[in-house]
């Protein structure tokens, strides 16, 4: 079976205003909410992890008891990084998870499709993260702020979650990147560092990650459209 871990710890600096952007609505639902209940819809999945501040637990539990349509869940108390937060919530898996997904509650407008790439690729090969093409021309650059290199663009995707691995595995990377005080930006990052491949699964454009003010206006246009 399939549990998933949702970081929903952060500070939300990007969107301002001092509230989890997990739990502001989006054309009338909390962003947190759309997630669950999207992952909910997916047969294999059978728990739920929710990563949240302390102060926040309360709150959480009782919006997600009042919710219908949940599979089976767990709140728990996240950490200064999204890794930290991410860390403590494997604490909780189930013995029967053999996979493992990592999403942001921050991307409500994940679909069940995406979700299933993302689990059979992880069953297949060991890991599997969501991307899509990169539409910008990137440059690495140095500190001065000039340019060192242009990587060419057909070799790089936009990272997005669901990331999914094999419970050993994934546990395995959280215990080395501790140990090491590896600090990565993503789950694939600590374990692509057991020299694991990891395989990329198309993630959809629309797949967003609601970060600042704007996002909650492109994501309920998304909805409207009924295409999310
Ligand atoms: N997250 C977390 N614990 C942290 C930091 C982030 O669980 N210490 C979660 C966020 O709540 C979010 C997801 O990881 O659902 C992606 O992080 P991001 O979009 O950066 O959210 P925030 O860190 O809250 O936003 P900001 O960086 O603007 O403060
Ligand atoms: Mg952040």
């Amino acid at each position: 079976m399939v549990t998933a871990v949702f970081p929903a710890a952060g500070s939300s600096k990007r969107m301002g205003g001092g509230v989890n952007k997990n739990l502001l609505e989006l054309a009338g639902e909390s962003v947190l909410l759309r997630t669950l209940k999207t992952f909910s819809k997916v047969e294999r999945i059978n728990f739920l992890i929710v990563v949240v501040a302390a102060h926040e637990v309360e709150t959480v539990e009782g919006l997600l008891r009042g919710s219908k349509g949940l599979k089976p869940w767990q709140v728990t108390i996240g950490g200064s990084e999204r890794q930290y937060s991410i860390a403590n919530g494997l604490k909780l898996l189930p013995d029967d998870a053999q996979i493992v997904l990592v999403h942001d509650a921050a991307r409500p407008l994940v679909t069940v499709q995406t979700i299933n790439d993302v689990i059979d690729a992880a069953e297949q090969f060991g890991g599997a993260i969501a991307a899509i093409p990169e539409k910008n021309t990137i440059k690495v650059i140095d500190a001065q702020g000039f340019v060192k290199h242009t990587p060419p663009r057909a070799e790089l995707v936009s990272v997005l979650t669901p990331q999914g691995f094999r419970r050993e595995i994934l546990l395995r990377a959280y215990d080395k990147a501790a140990e090491e005080n590896f600090l990565g930006t993503d789950d694939s990052s600590l374990v692509e560092r057991l020299g694991v491949r990891v395989k990329v699964v198309a993630g959809g454009y629309q797949n967003i990650k609601i970060t600042t003010p704007e996002d909650i206006r492109i994501a309920e246009t998304f909805l409207r459209r009924s295409d999310a």
